[in-house]
């Protein structure tokens, strides 16, 4: 029985850890498609309901493969998914330089291609993956309402975005999560947006939950990452910043192994016992590491390791910034 409780997301009570595809399309070096599926069907099976991808995400590989294993579902097993995406992000094959479009006629498109590409006649839960500062706000969440009249989308949601436009998108309509990097290798969202989500009532979803790799048992390193793999522009992973923060991380898997657990799991039970509004989606392309990222929900650390693990990862410790630059378009939380 998992120590930590199930989670509401979009109006339901999930497992409170879901599943980011991510990387089963692009970002960090090649996928095994066969290996990815079963991966897939397997966190099914674990009790994993909450599925997150994006239209960008391989552009529209990664819908088009979650496409495959739905309809691999029987109905009933289909029925308590949350199947999450998002829409905003516009790169040209091949490359991770993007602009953002937040216009409605564009949120309409986007949102008839991922229908498509799921397989589905309703997103679960449909983000803005970032914010076009061109495109009002309110102009971007009355386009996303219309398509929950229209019965195209059950909920909504907002990726990166800042505490005042949670603030304001939720006073026009109901926002039920918000997504943004969370995790010890990243505590920027603890200043405002975690605590504004709490107090609304909006759950939070922590995206990289184990800093790309770093907070596991088989940190990237920069120079032997493949060639498309787009941790090697990483500045946190680049020179003197990347030193210092792997030091920092074999900190972690010192107090990792003194507990008996591997370093994905400590990571995880952390952030599962921060707050009970955040849902953690780690990424993963192997059966394997799901079960191990799924067996920190029996965890329970000690007081001790919990404040130990904040002093030693107190938000500005890790060095470097997040993203490359062309990473921060329309990030409204730098
Ligand atoms: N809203 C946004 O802007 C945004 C941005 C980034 C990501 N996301 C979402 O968040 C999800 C999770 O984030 P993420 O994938 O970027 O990062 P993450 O979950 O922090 O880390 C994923 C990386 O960790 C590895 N890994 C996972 N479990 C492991 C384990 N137990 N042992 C060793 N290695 C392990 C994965 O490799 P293997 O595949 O080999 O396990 C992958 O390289 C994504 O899939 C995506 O859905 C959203």
């Amino acid at each position: 029985m998992a120590a930590a409780a199930a989670r509401l997301l979009a109006g339901q009570a999930v497992h409170p850890l879901g599943l980011g595809c991510m990387g089963m399309s692009e970002f960090y070096g090649p996928a095994d498609e066969a290996e990815s599926l079963a991966t897939l069907r397997a966190a099914r099976e674990l009790g994993v309901q909450h599925f997150d991808t994006a239209d960008t995400y391989g552009l529209g590989h990664n819908e088009e493969l979650l496409g495959r294993f739905l309809r691999g579902l029987a109905p009933g097993e289909r029925a308590d998914l949350v199947v999450a995406t998002k829409f905003g992000i516009v790169r040209a094959q091949g490359t991770y330089a993007r602009r953002i479009d937040n216009s409605p006629a564009y949120i309409r498109a986007a949102c008839e291609a991922s229908l498509q590409r799921l397989g589905v006649e309703r997103i679960g839960l449909y983000y803005c993956h970032r914010r076009d500062p061109q495109v009002p706000l309110a102009e971007v969440v009355g386009a996303m309402a219309d398509l929950v009249q229209a019965g195209k989308v059950a909920a909504l949601g907002l990726s990166e975005v800042s505490a005042d436009s949670l603030r304001q998108a939720h006073a026009q309509h109901p926002v039920a999560a918000v997504q943004s990097e969370y995790s010890l290798w990243e505590r920027g969202a603890e200043a405002a947006v975690l605590p504004t989500a709490r107090e609304l009532g909006v759950a939070f979803v922590a995206y990289s939950p184990l800093g790309r790799a770093v907070l596991t048992d088989q940190p990237p390193e920069a120079q032997t990452l493949a060639a498309d793999d787009f941790r090697r522009a990483l500045p946190r992973l680049q020179g003197e910043a990347g030193a210092a923060n792997l030091q920092l991380r074999a900190l972690l898997a010192e107090r990792a192994a003194a507990f008996g657990q591997p370093v994905a799991a400590l990571a995880l039970a952390w952030l599962l016992q921060r707050q009970p509004h955040v849902l953690p989606i780690p990424g993963t392309r192997r059966q394997a590491h799901l079960r191990q990222n799924l067996a920190a929900c029996a965890l329970q650390l000690p007081d001790s390791l919990v404040a130990e693990l904040d002093r030693l990862f107190a938000p500005g410790t890790v060095q470097g910034a997040r993203y490359p630059d062309a990473g921060f378009a329309g990030v409204e939380t730098r």
